[in-house]
């Protein structure tokens, strides 16, 4: 299945130089989402971090993180028979939040997770598509806990690891399919 899913990444995931500003290489996920075979390999993939080597679910709940990450963690969650809560950019979600800031690379953000998405006690599996800085990923992680819950692991597509994203998540697993 791994293997699978890292020939899908090579195959179908192009690189976008200068988006969205100069200098920046952006990873455009949209052919891999075309093409059913590769999806659902890297979703089965990913669905692997939520599991025990005995194939047994070992988590309570898979939390995607806005906007791609959504694309990928409903599937997840849905593959794993769990329930899915988004995390979303401020002023989206419509019910009592948890709210984080978190450093963009200028700047800052705020992320939002509702207050009862996740339950106290409960096993939260991240999911998205790229770990650049971290900074989503950590304030995600932040959100999980402010809910009482605890974040066992973060699944994504690709690390750049360059970046060193994984120091913002600590303790916490990355489960990424491809290191770049
Ligand atoms: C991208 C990507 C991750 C995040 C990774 O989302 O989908 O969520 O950046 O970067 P980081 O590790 O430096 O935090 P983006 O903020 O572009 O949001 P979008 O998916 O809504 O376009």
């Amino acid at each position: 299945v791994r293997e699978r899913a890292v020939e899908a990444l090579t195959r179908l995931v192009r690189d976008i130089e200068d988006f969205p500003e100069p200098g920046i290489v952006f990873k455009d996920i949209t052919p891999l989402l075309a093409d059913p075979a590769g999806f659902g390999a890297v979703v089965e993939a990913m669905a692997a971090a939520g599991r025990d080597e005995n194939g047994a679910v070992v988590v309570d709940k898979v939390v995607g993180m806005e906007a791609r990450g959504f694309i990928l963690a409903a599937p997840v969650a849905l593959a794993l028979g769990v329930g899915f809560a988004p995390v979303r950019k401020a002023g989206k979600l419509p019910h009592d939040t948890h709210q984080v800031d978190y450093a963009l690379e200028y700047g800052e953000a705020v992320l939002e997770l509702h207050r009862d998405a996740v339950a106290p006690g409960e096993r939260v599996l991240l999911v998205d598509d790229v770990l650049a800085t971290g900074g989503t990923a950590g304030a995600t992680c932040d959100l999980v806990r402010r809910c009482g819950a605890d974040p066992v692991g973060f699944a994504v597509l690709m690390e750049l690891g360059f970046l060193d994203g994984r120091a913002a998540l600590g303790e916490v697993p990355v489960h990424a399919l491809q290191r770049i």
